[in-house]
């Protein structure tokens, strides 16, 4: 069983293609959204946070947990993998982040491999990367593309109040006039010249990639996270076999939630229609 884990609804649009691309895979959800938003907490309560929903997946028997998340993959997955999972009683257990695979796809480049290669070495594209505050201000986007593409130009953008207003479902007319102004300090950032390539570097903003798409200069290609994320889970399942196949729950997924059953319920609607609605944990 794999776990998906995300401070609220945002991980939906990772959870949701995952379970379209990986019918044979049982799929549990985890939104922490007592405490979401996660994009302008401190790092070590995100890292906090992140250990108790990881753990909580765990005890529901998923073996394999990714974190569906920037802000927890850009601040926690480093440190659950090298400092906590050692020294716990979780054999056999893992955690993925969302970060690496989009740094994979950015770079066209493994993330075993930390130092430039040829062609990669002389690539002189710009890239944005969209995130919440957190996300952006841990720099885990600007520091990994450029230790495999040193020509690289990086531009790195806080949206710090997106994935919220996306969250409790704010209008199309407000999130228009958020993007507006991102892609605006983005474009002056960039001297006027368009990115290459797009990263929307946070779980949420897939729900709006077409207001991105309205705003953003045509030659900017966003690279879609959901599916670059399925792309490396898929590699990665191969690799450990171990962490998939049986099962029970085809078809109808088991949503977790940290938060209010009736307010998490009705914005699922938008979110993933399909869902049965969520189940309240602590
Ligand atoms: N969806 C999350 C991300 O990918 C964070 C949103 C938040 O909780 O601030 O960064």
């Amino acid at each position: 069983m794999i776990g998906l884990f995300d401070s609220g609804h945002g991980g939906l649009t990772i959870f949701r293609t995952l379970v379209g691309r990986f019918p044979d895979h049982d799929f549990v959800y985890l939104g922490d959204h007592a405490n979401a938003p996660y994009g302008n907490r401190g790092s070590s309560e995100i890292v906090d946070l992140t250990r108790k929903g990881v753990e909580l997946l765990y005890s529901r028997g998923c073996k394999l947990v990714m974190l569906a998340c920037n802000t927890a993959s850009a601040v926690a997955c480093r440190t659950l993998q090298r400092d906590w999972l050692p020294v716990t009683d979780y054999p056999g257990h893992n955690v993925l982040g969302v970060v690496a695979p989009m740094v994979e796809a950015a770079t066209q480049t493994p993330w075993a491999v930390t130092s430039p290669q040829y062609p990669q070495k002389f690539n002189s594209d710009t890239i944005a990367v969209f995130g919440t505050t957190r996300t952006i201000s841990s720099g885990v986007y600007s520091e990994e593309i450029r230790k495999r593409c040193p020509k690289v130009t990086v531009l790195e953008l806080p949206c710090p109040e997106l994935a919220g207003a996306i969250e409790v479902g704010a209008g199309e007319a407000d999130l228009n006039a958020m993007v507006a102004k991102y892609v605006g300090q983005l474009m002056e950032r960039a001297g006027g010249y368009a990115p290459e390539r797009v990263i929307l570097g946070c779980t949420h903003f897939p729900l709006i990639e077409e207001i991105f798409v309205a705003h953003l200069p045509p030659v900017s290609r966003i690279l879609s996270q959901p599916e670059v994320v399925a792309d490396s889970l898929e590699d990665y399942l191969a690799r450990h076999p171990a962490y998939g196949g049986e099962t029970s729950t085809r078809g109808n997924p088991t949503l977790l939630t940290t938060g209010n059953l009736d307010h998490v319920s009705q914005s699922l609607e938008m979110f993933w229609p399909q869902g049965q609605g969520f189940e309240r944990v602590e």
